[in-house]
């Protein structure tokens, strides 16, 4: 079954704890927070104190997805806040191996993430390190926009090569998109726009649910 993670990007910011809960009580499977840095993204967006409060409403695992430059500078803080699961960007200006080996270090799952444009080449250096691999299936930044269905391909790559870690998807997912991600071996889909606006949350959700790699 493939997991649901709504991102809170596409919640109400000023009632991210009500939405939350409406996603746990949907059968949402996690919990993502975009993180930006308003550098390696044109967006700003939460900081630990948020992940910190969410620890407390929801027994959903924080699928925390840093957006940044220097990941280095924070991701201890949002590890100390509760993230269950903190992913990092190749592209970033840090050393990706080290902070995977940190996170990993203690007791989370550790997530390398590649924008549609990067080369899958360019996570390859990391798959030992990673228990998660994030392709990023639309520009990030910003929710609400197209799926980017030539990075299908790194996701059937990626199983082609052998990786049998989780591979997520993040960015314009829908019901009628996801089966096509399902069937090349995607395990947890990023979902904003699609679950927060949908009529029925919980109906969407079980729709989604049955959808079988
Ligand atoms: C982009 C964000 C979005 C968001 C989900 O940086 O990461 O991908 O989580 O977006 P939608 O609304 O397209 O599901
Ligand atoms: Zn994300």
């Amino acid at each position: 079954m493939i997991k649901i993670a709504p991102s809170i990007l596409a919640a109400d910011p000023l009632n991210l704890e009500r939405d939350v809960r409406v996603a746990e009580g949907a059968g949402c499977d996690w919990i993502h927070v975009d993180v930006m840095d308003a550098h390696f993204v044109p967006n700003l967006a939460y900081s630990p104190d948020v992940v910190r409060r969410l620890k407390e409403v929801t027994s959903l695992p924080l699928d925390v997805h840093l957006m940044m430059d220097h990941p280095e500078t924070l991701a201890e803080i949002f590890l100390d806040a509760g993230a269950d699961s903190l992913t990092i960007h190749a592209e970033a200006d840090t050393d990706a191996k080290a902070l995977l080996e940190k996170i990993r270090g203690k007791g989370r799952l550790a997530g390398i993430a590649i924008r549609p444009h990067t080369p899958l080449e360019t996570a390859m250096p990391y798959l030992e390190d990673a228990d998660l691999v994030l392709v990023m299936t639309v520009e990030p930044g910003f929710g609400g926009q197209k799926l980017d269905e030539h990075v299908i391909g790194k996701i059937r790559a990626l199983r082609d090569f052998g990786y049998k870690g989780l591979i997520e998807a993040d960015g314009g997912i829908t019901e009628h998109n996801l089966q096509m991600l399902a069937e090349n071996g995607l395990t947890v889909a990023v979902m904003g726009t699609a679950l927060f606006h949908a009529e029925n949350m919980e109906t969407c959700v079980s729709r989604l649910h049955a959808i079988q790699r």
